[in-house]
């Protein structure tokens, strides 16, 4: 059973909505998640120690930092938590689309923007970026790009990015389904990228915006957008969760260096 599988469901409008409306509905969904947001993740067991698994590898790996920006930092309590293992004392941007969400990360203690972090304008300089169980939610392959080069050219020379992402050939996740309905129904004539999904909690109508990756597209956009090297493991959620497992049945987490 995957992360969405026990809770969610997946939809798919014909056409597929505009990437406007796409993120006004990851927008949406995470102002009404927020504020459950942190009791949800701490009693639903897999994500827990599925982020936990995260955080704990972030803060091996974490060079020492002055300053580390949290795109889609969500409540920011990762981000504290990860400072905390990480024995550092740096400050943390977040840069977070749903007002609710910022609002809570501010509360928090974390230097928090509302925005899009496509339209995020940056002059600061820092010393690693986390994109954390958020990178599916930006809604086309050309604002993924783009989203990766702004935070490339945000990031000191030779500093690490840190992001998680579905896998689409995680057998224990929804990719092969995901694979079948996108060939069968032919959504590709529809505007849906491979990856692409709308989704809802179970018994709940409001929709949001989802992409699975393969390893093949994060690392050609992620040297695209210049990062130089990418290492990639493969992290269980459905099973043995915050594990290193083999890559077809893992999310896939990536450092990946400016
Ligand atoms: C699943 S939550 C993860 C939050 C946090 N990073 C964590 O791991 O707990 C995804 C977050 O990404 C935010 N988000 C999605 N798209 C965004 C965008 N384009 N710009 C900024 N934040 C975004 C959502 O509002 C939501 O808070």
């Amino acid at each position: 059973m995957s992360r969405k599988q026990e809770t969610h469901q997946f939809h798919f409008l014909r056409p597929c909505p505009s990437k406007d409306v796409l993120y006004q509905m990851v927008k949406n969904h995470f102002d009404l998640e927020a504020d459950s947001y942190d009791q949800f993740d701490a009693n639903h067991e897999k994500r827990r120690s599925y982020t936990a698994g995260i955080n704990q590898l972030i803060s091996l790996r974490l060079p020492n930092a002055s300053k580390v920006l949290s795109v889609a930092c969500g409540t920011g309590r990762r981000d504290l938590e990860i400072r905390f293992m990480a024995k550092q004392n740096y400050e943390i941007y977040g840069v977070e689309i749903s007002g609710e969400m910022s609002k809570i990360a501010t509360k928090n203690g974390i230097k928090c923007d509302h925005a899009n972090w496509l339209d995020f304008k940056s002059d600061t300089f820092f010393d690693a970026a986390f994109f954390l169980y958020a990178f599916g939610a930006i809604p086309d392959s050309n604002d993924r790009l783009l989203a990766l080069r702004k935070i490339k050219d945000c990031l000191a020379k030779n500093t690490p990015l840190y992001m998680d992402v579905l896998n689409i050939d995680d057998k224990n996740e929804w990719g092969l389904k995901i694979k079948n309905e996108f060939d069968q129904a032919e959504l590709g004539k529809y505007g849906y990228e491979l990856g692409d999904i709308l989704y809802s909690k179970i018994g709940e109508t409001k929709l949001a915006y989802w992409h699975y990756f393969s390893k093949q597209e994060i690392e050609d956009l992620l040297k695209q957008a210049g990062f130089k090297k990418i290492n990639i493991q493969y992290i269980g959620y459905g099973k043995f969760p915050g594990k290193i497992v083999s890559s077809n049945e893992g999310a896939i987490f990536i450092e990946a260096f400016s």
